[in-house]
C-alpha cells in the first residue's frame, strides 16, 4: 500500500482508520456497487443524493459509510442522532441550518420520537418543514422550504422503525452484512499499515477469526495486541503475542467473550436448551434484552450456536460441543 502511515492519538484511532474513498473500502460488495452507481448519477444529474438508510449490527460500519459517501460527494455532512434531537424544535433548527448539498447523519434513528419524526416525513419528501406554531384555535402551521439535503439514516433496530419512515429513504435501504474472514484480515492489514503496526501474516488471521466478523472488534483487538507486542515481545505482533493478547481478553477460539458464553451457559443449564423468551433469558441473565439482541445474538446465530424459533430461542448442538457440554439424548437440532 502506498499511503504513509499516519501519526495519531489513540481517540483519534478509529476515525482515522475509516476509509474515504471506495478504493479503500474492503466488503460489503453489494452495497458498495449501488450506492456508486447512486453517487454517481446524482453527481451527473448535478443533484444531492437521494435519502439512504443502513441497518444491520453494531460496528459493521454504516457511520463509516456516511463518511465514505459525504467525501465521494465531496459534500458537507451534520451527525446527529436519534436520542440527540428531543423536540421538534431540535430538529427544524438543525434542518433550517443545512447548506444545499449537506448530508444530514441520524445514527439510531429508531430512537426518534414520534413528533420529531412527522416533522422530517415532509422534509424528507418535499423538503418543506411543517411546524405547528401556538396551541388550540390559535395554532398555525408555519412552512419553510429547506435546502435541497440528503438525509443518512442507521439503526440496529430496522424492526423498530415505523413504515411511513422507512418508505421515505427512496434512495433505497441496505442491510449490512457481517464481513468475511478474509475480509477482516484485508482490513486488519490495513489498519496495521496505516498505525505503523508490524504484525505476521498468521498472527492477522489469528486475530481474524476472533472478531465476530466485525472490522470495529477487528481494530479493537488489533490494537491490546499491538499492546502486548510492545510490553512483552519486540514491538511485531506475531501468533504468540497475538494469542496471549487474546487470551488475557477471554476470548475463545470461536471469538466468543465471557459474556457471550455466560448467556449460552444459562440457556443451556437453566432452560435446558431453550425454547426460552428473550426477555426471560435477560431477566436470568441480569442483562438488558436490547444488549442480547443486538450484541450477542447476531454472532451467536451467526456461528449457528443458536437458533430463534416462534417459541423463542434454542442451543444447538454446536453450542454444546463449543463449551464441552454433553448434549441432552433428544437433541437433534
Ligand atoms: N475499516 C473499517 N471498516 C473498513 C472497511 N470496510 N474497509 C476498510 N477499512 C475499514
Amino acid at each position: 500500500m502506498s499511503i504513509p502511515p499516519k501519526k495519531l492519538e489513540d481517540s483519534s484511532l478509529d476515525s482515522a482508520l475509516r476509509p474515504e474513498r471506495w478504493g479503500e473500502y474492503i466488503g460489503q460488495t453489494p452495497i458498495k456497487e449501488n450506492l456508486r452507481i447512486l453517487i454517481e448519477a446524482a453527481q451527473k444529474r448535478k443533484e444531492p443524493l437521494e435519502h439512504l438508510l443502513f441497518y444491520g449490527p453494531a460496528g459493521l460500519g454504516k457511520t463509516t459509510l456516511a463518511h465514505l459517501i459525504k467525501h465521494e460527494m465531496d459534500a458537507q455532512m451534520k451527525i446527529t442522532s436519534g436520542p440527540a434531537i428531543e423536540r421538534v424544535g431540535d430538529l427544524a433548527s438543525i434542518l433550517t441550518n443545512l447548506s444545499p448539498g449537506d448530508i444530514l447523519f441520524i445514527d439510531e434513528v429508531h430512537r426518534l420520537n414520534k413528533m420529531v419524526e412527522e416533522v422530517l416525513y415532509p422534509a424528507m419528501e418535499a423538503r418543506s418543514l411543517d411546524i405547528i406554531i401556538g396551541k388550540g384555535p390559535a395554532a398555525r402551521t408555519l412552512q419553510l422550504e429547506l435546502p435541497p439535503f440528503t438525509l443518512i439514516a442507521a439503526t440496529t433496530r430496522i424492526a423498530l422503525l415505523s413504515s411511513p419512515l422507512r418508505s421515505r429513504f427512496s434512495g433505497g435501504t441496505f442491510r449490512l452484512e457481517f464481513y468475511t474472514e478474509p475480509e477482516i484480515k484485508d482490513i486488519l492489514a490495513r489498519s496495521a499499515h496505516l498505525l505503523g503496526i508490524t504484525a505476521a501474516e498468521s498472527a492477522l488471521m489469528h486475530i481474524a477469526k476472533r472478531s465476530r466478523f466485525t472490522p470495529r472488534i477487528a481494530n479493537h483487538l488489533l490494537k491490546r495486541c499491538r499492546d502486548v507486542a510492545s510490553v512483552r515481545g519486540n514491538g511485531t505482533i506475531t501468533d504468540e503475542t497475538a494469542e496471549e493478547a487474546l487470551k488475557l481478553l477471554d476470548i475463545d477460539a470461536a471469538g466468543l467473550q465471557s459474556e457471550d458464553r455466560r448467556i449460552l451457559n444459562i440457556l443451556i443449564n437453566k432452560f435446558s436448551g431453550g425454547p426460552v423468551g428473550l426477555t426471560t433469558l435477560a431477566a436470568a441473565s441480569s442483562e438488558e434484552a436490547s444488549t442480547i439482541e443486538e450484541v450477542h445474538e447476531p454472532y451467536l446465530l451467526r456461528l449457528g450456536f443458536i437458533e430463534r424459533t416462534p417459541r423463542g430461542r434454542i442451543a444447538t448442538r454446536r453450542a454444546y460441543e463449543h463449551l464441552s457440554i454433553e448434549p441432552p439424548r433428544v437433541l437433534f437440532r
